[in-house]
Formats: structure tokens, C-alpha cells, sequence
């Protein structure tokens, strides 16, 4: 079995490669930090055989070389991603359009070149990592919020019509809530809610990815918060999600 991981040096991805080292024949770990990719590959290269590309998947061009290189790919696990926080108005632009291209343009382009290989051979599993975000209006990170929104409904999408194709194909979306990962460096946030630990995810992930679930939720309080949104009003869990939002505002 081969599986293809973005960003997996850092994180819920890197946990992931080190549980998929126990049942992959390769693994192809995707990131732009070499070093720490070269370190996982040293942790994990007993267990099994390790390619790392290092490679931005803000070009299209990137992600598309990467189709071209990785081929016979059994799991794609799209999860490079990041986020950012404060008012629409006073985030940086350049930022923001970096993260619609890792969080929406790279998965968009992944998802469907490994689909269709898998469909032509009616075998392969998709994990597209969104988040509790991606089923909500996320004011004070609407970006971000929106790119996880994008993750979710292409995905239903993908699986409805796999599932009309009668395919073998399987696609799954992985929807935590707050990890403690280098995330809230990079989004500038200070989570005032309890995080759950990244390899306690990343083992919900790859189990429930196994047993061909298509919403993976880990942890009660965000399985709650999911069946929360399906009942009220978008503007009502704006309002509670602005709260939420404030309190955990960083630097900005
Ligand atoms: N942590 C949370 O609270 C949380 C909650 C829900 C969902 N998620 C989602 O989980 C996924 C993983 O995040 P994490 O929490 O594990 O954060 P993380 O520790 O910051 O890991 C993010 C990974 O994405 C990679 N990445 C970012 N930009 C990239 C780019 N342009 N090209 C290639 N790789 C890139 C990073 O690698 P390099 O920097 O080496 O490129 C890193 O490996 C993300 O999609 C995130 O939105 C996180």
C-alpha cells in the first residue's frame, strides 16, 4: 500500500505518517521544510520504505509535478493547511490568498488527479483534512472558515457521486476541533478551549478512515458542536462563533 501525505512535517499530518509507517509499504511525505522532513524519514525509514518531497503546494505547478512523480497511489491524505485570525479587514491579503491556495487550489488539484486514477482502477481512499470550521460561518478567521467550508462540501459532493458510480472509491473528511499542533503559531491564535492531542487525532483519523466512515469528528464537544450548527441559524452560530473567535484573538 502506498500513501501519499502533505504536510507532514509538522502536526496531525506528521502523526499520521507515523502511524501509516506501521501499515504502508511507502510512504510519500510532502512539505517545504527539509530538515524536519529528513528527520521523520530517519525516525520512520525502519518501518518502512520513505519518500519526502519538499515542494510549496502554493503552486499549482508544484502540485501538479507531484501527481506527475507519485503514481500508484492507494491513500491521499490532503492536509497541509493553516489559518489566520482578525478582522476581514485587517488581515494581510497576501496571506490569505497563500491559504486559499494550500487549503482550497492544492487539495482541489490533488483530489482530482488521484480520483481519477483511482476510478480507473476502482480502488483508492481519499482523507481530505477540513475541520469543525468547515461547517460554519467563521467570523474573525472567515478565510480560514471558508477554505474548511470549501474542504466539506466538495467532499460531499465527491462522495455522492462516487456513491452513484457505484465506485469503490472511498472519500473521507477528518473535522477536529482545536489540536495542539504548530497551528496557532502560524494562525496568530491563542485557543481558550481545551485542545485535543494530535496523535489522538491522527489515531481517530486513520482508524475511522479504515472503517470507510465520511465524516470523521473526533472528540464528544466537537461531535455536539457539529449536530449544534445543523439546527440553528447561520447567524446565530456567527454570533457564537465571533465569541469564540474574540477570546482566542493573538498578536492582532
Ligand atoms: N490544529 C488545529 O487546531 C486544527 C483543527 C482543525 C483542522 N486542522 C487542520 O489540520 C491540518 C494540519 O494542521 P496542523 O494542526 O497539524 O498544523 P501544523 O502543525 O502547522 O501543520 C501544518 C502542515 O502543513 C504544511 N504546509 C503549510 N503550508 C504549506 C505549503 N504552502 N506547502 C506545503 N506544505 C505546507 C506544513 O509544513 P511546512 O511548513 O513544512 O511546509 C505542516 O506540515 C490543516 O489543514 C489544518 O487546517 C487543524
Amino acid at each position: 500500500m502506498k500513501v501519499l501525505i502533505t504536510g507532514a512535517s509538522s502536526g496531525i499530518g506528521r502523526d499520521m505518517a507515523r502511524i501509516m509507517a506501521q501499515k504502508a509499504d511507502e510512504l510519500v511525505l510532502v512539505a517545504r521544510d527539509l530538515k524536519k522532513l529528513e528527520e521523520l524519514k530517519q525516525e520512520l525509514e525502519s518501518k518502512t520504505k520513505v519518500e519526502i518531497i519538499s515542494i510549496d503546494l502554493t503552486s499549482e505547478e508544484n502540485c501538479k509535478e507531484i501527481h506527475n512523480r507519485v503514481q500508484n497511489v492507494d491513500i491521499l491524505i490532503n492536509n497541509a493547511g493553516f489559518g489566520d485570525c482578525g478582522d476581514f479587514t485587517k488581515t494581510s491579503l497576501e496571506k490569505e490568498i497563500n491559504m486559499i491556495k494550500t487549503n482550497i487550489i492544492a487539495y482541489h488539484i490533488l483530489t482530482k488527479l488521484y480520483l481519477i486514477d483511482m476510478k480507473n482502477k476502482d480502488s483508492g481512499k481519499i482523507l481530505n483534512v477540513a475541520s469543525i470550521a468547515g461547517v460554519m460561518p467563521g467570523p474573525l478567521m472567515a478565510t480560514y472558515y471558508a477554505t474548511k467550508n470549501y474542504v466539506v462540501r466538495l467532499s460531499e459532493a465527491i462522495r455522492e457521486e462516487l456513491k452513484k458510480d457505484k465506485s469503490k472509491v472511498q472519500i473521507s473528511i477528518l473535522c477536529p476541533g482545536p489540536v495542539n499542533t504548530n497551528f496557532n503559531k502560524v494562525a496568530n491564535v491563542k485557543f481558550n478551549l481545551r485542545e485535543a492531542n494530535s496523535m489522538k487525532v491522527a489515531e481517530y483519523a486513520i482508524k475511522n478512515l479504515e472503517k470507510g466512515k465520511f465524516y470523521i469528528v473526533p472528540g464528544m464537544d466537537v461531535k455536539f458542536a457539529r449536530i449544534g450548527v445543523r439546527f440553528l441559524p447561520n447567524s446565530i452560530i456567527a454570533k457564537f462563533a465571533y465569541m469564540a473567535q474574540k477570546r482566542k484573538l493573538g498578536g492582532n
